[in-house]
């Protein structure tokens, strides 16, 4: 096990670049993969989730490797050109992953064999196996509806419209991308939005994609299939999922002051920082900018004091669905309550998130109430007094939210295994030490 130990920082100062985002980097190889020709994509997030994406695509016929530039480069197949993997496809502990390419491979007729580690073979597919059996792929799975699972793509598949019973955009994702390859027009209706980062990329590689308002005011999203896809090149901005964390630790210590640079900042993301904002915290957005169809800025935090509690607006949940943990860790120190709410998705993530933030946090001495979907939190406006061994269930926000938190309190604290924190944010700890944090292995 890689334990690892955060002890007491002083204020955070410096510029910091996060590594490239988790869901553009995950759709630039798939998309890439799917164009005919080269792709070029810089900002790559190469993060143990993104290269078995990566891995996948080249199983399946693309080419796929990084350059000695630095630049990562995709050689695609076509729509329709995917050819049966010869082994199962290990997607380790990447939801994203798992779920967009059973969408992609459902709508081809072929053959996939998907497994994963621990965390991800706990976490439901039915959500994507109901949607693709209407568009006609089968499902044999041993283990109900979690992997490992198998999948046989129909000769033709059937275009659909499907309204989402969940707020998620991997189930919208996997969807629109089996529809890529259907005859017809696929749509997939949210009524709630979530990130949009599919359809930019697909528009941005010349595929047409209609987003339309409906009477109800639910988004109906449809692309008609078969279209093809154009090589060009993708810059990914900085993960704002993983910037959350120095941003996190620099508002915990007053008299901080970091930037953090090129940060995806697109509405469908951005909850975190509007509700950090709403609890008093000191945070600009510099020099904001269109980039490859995404909204990007610089952002500028500071440190002025405690936060204070609020009662978190349940219409950003899905804006900053992966950023909970990190937000508990701001509450836990914040003076007042805050109270967190509509967070049933939070139990299915990489581990049930609710109880893993209740569990440490109460262990660092946190006063706090877990419902089913909602978690309220009671903060004095000083960091609690911390001093735990946290237990992390392979899930890297809940490794890296535990490891901010104790950069601020009086004891330090300690994380069962770190490992996972390479599935998104390969370099956490030397980013988080350069900008000031003390986190390193418990036994040296
Ligand atoms: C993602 C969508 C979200 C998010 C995940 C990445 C994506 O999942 O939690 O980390 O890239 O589409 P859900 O679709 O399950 O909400």
């Amino acid at each position: 096990m890689n334990s690892l130990i955060s002890k007491k920082a002083k204020p955070l100062s410096g510029t910091a670049r996060v590594p490239g985002d988790k869901s553009i980097s995950h759709r630039a190889l798939m998309f890439g993969a799917l164009t005919i020709g080269e792709t070029m994509i810089s900002g790559l997030l190469e993060g143990e989730d993104v290269l078995h994406t990566a891995a996948a695509m080249r199983a399946m016929g693309a080419k796929v490797e990084k350059s000695a530039d630095g630049l990562w480069r995709t050689y695609g197949v076509g729509i329709g050109g995917l050819r049966q993997p010869e082994n199962p496809l290990e997607m380790g502990n990447s939801g994203t992953s798992a779920r967009l390419l059973i969408g992609l491979v459902g709508g081809h007729p072929i053959r996939t064999t998907f497994t994963g580690d621990p965390s991800l073979s706990k976490r439901p597919m039915r959500r994507v196996m109901t949607p693709l059996e209407m568009m006609g792929a089968t499902f044999t799975a041993t283990n109900g509806d979690k992997l490992p699972l198998t999948v046989t793509g129909p000769e033709d598949t059937l275009a659909i419209e499907y309204r989402l019973p969940v707020a998620s955009a991997q189930v919208k994702s996997a969807i629109l991308l089996a529809g890529l390859n259907a005859r017809g027009t696929t749509t997939v209706i949210e009524t709630i939005p979530t990130r949009d980062h599919t359809e930019n990329m697909l528009r941005h590689f010349g595929v047409d994609v209609e987003t339309q308002i409906l009477e109800d005011g639910a988004h109906a999203i449809s692309l008609r299939g078969q279209q093809t896809l154009q090589p060009g090149a993708i810059d990914v901005p900085g993960d704002p999922s993983s910037a959350a964390f120095p941003a996190v630790a620099a508002l915990l210590h007053s008299g901080s002051e970091i930037r953090l640079s090129n940060i995806g900042m697109g509405e469908r993301r951005n909850g975190l920082y509007l509700t950090l904002r709403e609890m008093g915290a000191d945070i600009t957005f510099q020099h904001e900018r269109l980039q490859g169809g995404e909204k990007v800025a610089d952002m500028l935090i500071r440190g002025t004091g405690p936060l204070k509690g609020i009662h978190v607006n349940p219409a950003l949940v899905p804006s900053m669905i992966d950023e909970f943990p990190a937000l508990a860790m701001a509450a836990a120190c914040a003076q007042g309550t805050t109270v967190m709410t509509n967070l049933a998705e939070l139990r299915v993530k990489e581990s049930d998130r609710l109880l893993m933030v209740a569990n440490g946090l109460k262990a660092c001495g946190v006063h706090l109430e877990m419902g089913e979907d909602s978690l309220t939190i009671h903060g004095t406006g000083q960091p609690p007094k911390g001093g735990a061994r946290i237990e992390t269930a392979l899930d890297h926000r809940i490794a890296m939210s535990f490891l901010v938190l104790g950069s601020a309190t009086p004891e330090p604290i300690t994380i069962d295994d770190g490992a996972p924190i390479k599935t998104s944010f390969p370099n956490f700890i030397t980013l988080m030490n350069d900008l000031g944090c003390d986190i390193g292995p418990e036994h040296d």
